[in-house]
């Protein structure tokens, strides 16, 4: 196994514990999701794994090195984007990628051709040889994925790489970390963006309330909820649904969506319900389908936690 993360508790010195007897592994060549909403404990499960602070109890394994005792191992073996913004002023994308390769060990013309390719292939030539104070906030994340990769650790470590990355180039990016994954090194991707993770990982955990709530594969996760199907109706401009039927449940309303669920067996019911809203001029469409997995963690994490940021589906 390559990581093994073993309850691991982080309280810190105000008396947060912002990981609370987390445990799980990671394989060789995977790409493994942490997910949970903010707050969860995730970039603080990540500074233990990459040795930048020790937990409080428990253990953490890198190929059979205990890196509590051996921060330093850790180090050498993750390469790491950090959440918060990596500066590089006074350089540019180009020399910044370039000279983290080589600090990682790489031979120039092999981190030069590396480097360019990148930069090709998230599409960010035109700022490849710009001054670092000038590129946007998405742009400096994508270089800062370029600095994280160019010479990939055992485990390349991510978090939030997408933030604030246009969707054209988080799509280029998801591509990406695949391919590193392909290439058979590992990937540790820690991101509230759960359908975005849902297309990437193998498998992913979901952190919530400093707790690990669940291990598997994103189909597994789907299967927390087979009973259940989601309906989501676009209400017509200035309509509202005066009553809802028993049926329905846990619904949420964002602007004219409304997302709520039904039971498998009540799916004639909800049809012909949502065609009379429909037929009424009160809903513009409807749709009908599985559960996904942004589904299934808005379900657990709102089973488990009050206080969680639900942000991400309003
Ligand atoms: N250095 C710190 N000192 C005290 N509390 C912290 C510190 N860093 C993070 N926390 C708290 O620990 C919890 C988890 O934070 P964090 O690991 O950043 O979560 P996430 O990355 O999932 O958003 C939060 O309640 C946060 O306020
Ligand atoms: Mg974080």
């Amino acid at each position: 196994m390559l990581l093994e993360v073993n309850h691991v508790v982080k309280k810190y010195p105000n008396g947060t514990i912002a990981n609370d007897d987390i445990s799980l592994t990671v394989d060789s060549g995977e790409v493994f999701g942490l997910l949970g909403p903010n707050g969860a404990g995730k970039t603080t499960l990540i500074s233990q794994i990459i040795g930048l602070s020790a937990p409080t109890s428990g253990s953490i394994h890198i190929n059979g090195i205990d890196i509590v005792k051996n921060p330093a191992y850790a180090r050498k073996v993750c390469s790491f984007q950090p959440q918060s913004q990596v500066p590089i002023d006074g350089l540019s994308p180009l020399q910044a990628i370039e000279i983290i390769g080589r600090l990682r060990g790489g031979k120039k013309n092999d981190v030069k051709k590396k480097a360019c390719e990148l930069i090709e292939k998230l599409q960010i030539t035109p700022w490849a040889t710009k001054s670092g104070e000038k590129l946007s906030g998405g742009v400096r994340r994508l270089v800062a994925f370029c600095m994280a990769v160019v010479v990939p650790g055992k485990i390349v470590i991510l978090d939030e790489p997408t933030n604030d990355v246009d969707p054209l180039r988080r799509r280029l990016l998801w591509g990406e970390v695949r391919s590193i994954a392909d290439e058979g090194n590992t990937v540790l991707l820690v991101t509230h963006n759960v359908l975005e993770a849902e297309r990437s990982v193998d498998r992913l955990a979901i952190i919530n309330g400093s707790r690990l709530l669940k291990v598997g594969t994103p189909a597994a996760f789907k299967e927390y909820d087979s009973e259940n199907l989601t309906l989501e109706l676009i209400l017509e401009p200035s309509q509202e649904i005066m009553e809802l039927p028993s049926f329905i449940f846990k619904p949420h309303r964002a602007g004219r969506r409304l997302r709520t669920y039904v039971k498998s067996q009540d799916l004639t019911e909800t049809v012909g319900w949502a065609q009379a809203l429909q037929r009424e001029g009160i809903v513009e469409e409807f749709f009908i389908g599985p559960i996904n997995l942004e589904d299934a963690y808005m379900q657990m994490t709102a089973d488990h936690s009050v206080e969680n940021s639900q942000s991400d589906l309003v």
